[in-house]
């Protein structure tokens, strides 16, 4: 007899924003923790952590340091590799309706970019 295994949600998107950095170095902390806040509630409020979302599951985490450094908060979208900067709860919004639920990157706030790379077809 065979077991199955519970199928995992799949993950549309990962979003990781560094808010409260250790060393401050980027951004007024007040202004992060209150982008992280706005962040939790509208991935909740979006229903974006469903695992019956068809796209897949949104990812949120706070990191200390994303290694940018500047023009903090900083709110780096993965898998499309693009990094926000000045980030306020106010952008957490809408780049998580215009960005993750209808795919147009809010082209205003980008700062940088940095997608995957693909390998060498042979
Ligand atoms: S302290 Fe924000 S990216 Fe380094």
């Amino acid at each position: 007899m065979t077991t199955t295994r519970a199928i995992r949600p799949l993950v549309s998107h990962h979003l990781l924003l560094c808010a409260t950095p250790t060393k401050a170095k980027c951004c007024d902390p007040n202004v992060g923790a209150q982008s992280w806040e706005a962040l939790k509630q509208g991935v909740r409020e979006l229903n974006l952590e469903a695992p019956e979302r068809p796209q897949g599951i949104v990812l949120r985490t706070k990191a200390d340091c994303l290694r940018i450094c500047e023009q903090g908060p900083v709110l780096l979208v993965w898998p499309d590799g693009i990094w926000y900067g000045g980030v306020t709860p106010e952008r957490v919004r809408h780049i998580l309706e215009e960005h993750v639920i209808q795919g147009q990157p809010c082209e205003d706030w980008v700062i940088r970019r940095s997608p995957f790379s693909t390998p060498a077809s042979d």
